[in-house]
């Protein structure tokens, strides 16, 4: 019964995305859910092509992969739908009917609200208005929806029975760990808990069923929007250091400080991480781009590696050296675990 899953370690953008296509591919897995809402997007580069995801899970590379959103999901029907089809993914999505919806009156209260849009410095999608209206049993539903019938499924119960079967199955965190409503730093944080705990609590299954539970950190640390970041360097650093990014839904450039290890091991416990993914190691390294042999990384970046995996007590099994799902450093074998 393979279940992983699929965290970010600081505040989200650490690459869930390009991880858990790459571990769709590679693990050939049978099922694949996401869980959060849509002011999180996923970047996937695969065969040559450039995927920004708002729902839709990233393991949709495989074009055996089921995909399903799980019932804790806050879900817009107009970006939902459009996805599914340009991504050509109707035969095979699933939609659970108790995912709640995102509304326009959402969208326009988390952007006219001066609390939520500036101070906090929302994304601006209704996310969390949302929400709002789904804890005081208001909100409407995805079985309310006549558009979103022809892919209603019961999502906990597909999870736990292709479990049983023996079947491989991810569930893709958003965000990341600083920006949980229960653990981040709040109020400068999303209105979800994006922790190991609270995604598989979003998908439906419960804590003896996972496996594996990786959690993927970036080489430094980025965020969007409000609150703390330590040792946040200046704009002039980051683009000397070419650390510079914008946000997938917003567009806005991303503030940026060096790799955090009191943050890492703060994330590694809550989650309970079993391995850690480190992204964007070619950023920091460029001659470690594209390479996919642990052996042929410079030893600047392997002792960056090694470092982080002795300060954490996990090994770090996926590095990630480039954009394309394939530009992967895969050290499970070698470690001896299974996928
Ligand atoms: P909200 O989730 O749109 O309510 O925004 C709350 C905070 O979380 C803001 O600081 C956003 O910039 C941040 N945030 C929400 N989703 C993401 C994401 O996917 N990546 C990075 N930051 C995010
Ligand atoms: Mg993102």
């Amino acid at each position: 019964m393979p279940l992983t899953v699929v965290v970010g370690g600081f505040f989200g953008d650490e690459g869930k995305g390009k991880i858990s296509a790459y571990l769709a591919l590679k693990d050939d897995v049978d099922m694949a859910v996401r869980t959060g809402s849509v002011n999180a997007g996923h970047t996937v580069v695969f065969n040559g092509k450039r995927y920004k995801l708002r729902l839709v899970p990233s393991a949709f590379v495989n074009e055996r992969t089921r995909l399903l959103i799980g019932p804790g999901a806050n879900i817009n029907p107009e970006i939902l739908i459009n996805e599914i089809k340009s991504l050509n993914v109707e035969n095979r999505i699933g939609i659970d009917p108790l995912c709640s919806i995102i509304e326009e009156k959402h969208i326009i209260e988390d952007r006219k609200s001066a609390f939520l849009s500036k101070k906090i410095g929302t994304t601006g999608q209704g996310v969390g208005p949302a929400i709002e209206d789904r804890v005081r049993r208001r909100a409407k539903l995805a079985k309310d929806l006549p558009e979103l019938r022809p892919y209603i499924t019961d999502v906990p119960l597909e999870i736990n029975r292709a479990l049983d079967e023996g079947k491989k199955v991810i569930i893709e965190g958003t965000q990341g760990l600083f920006l949980s409503l229960y653990y981040g730093t709040y109020p400068y944080v999303t209105s979800r808990d994006t922790s190991a705990s609270g995604v598989c609590s979003e998908a439906g299954v419960g804590p003896k069923r996972v496996d594996h539970v990786i959690v993927v950190f970036k080489a430094y640390v980025t965020r969007v929007g409000g609150g703390p970041l330590t040792g946040e360097l200046s704009m002039e650093e980051a683009m000397r250091r070419g650390w510079i990014e914008r946000a997938t839904v917003t567009g806005r450039v991303r503030r940026v400080a060096p790799f955090n290890i009191t943050m890492a091991r703060r994330a590694v416990m809550i989650n309970s991480a079993t391995q850690v993914a480190i992204t964007k190691i070619d950023v920091l390294y460029p001659n470690a781009k594209g390479l996919r042999e642990y052996d042929e990384l410079p030893k600047e970046a392997k002792a960056f590696i090694e470092t982080i995996e002795k300060q954490l007590g996990v090994p770090v099994t996926l590095i990630g050296t480039g954009e394309d799902v394939h530009d992967v450093i895969d050290r499970r074998e070698e470690l001896n675990i299974s996928p």
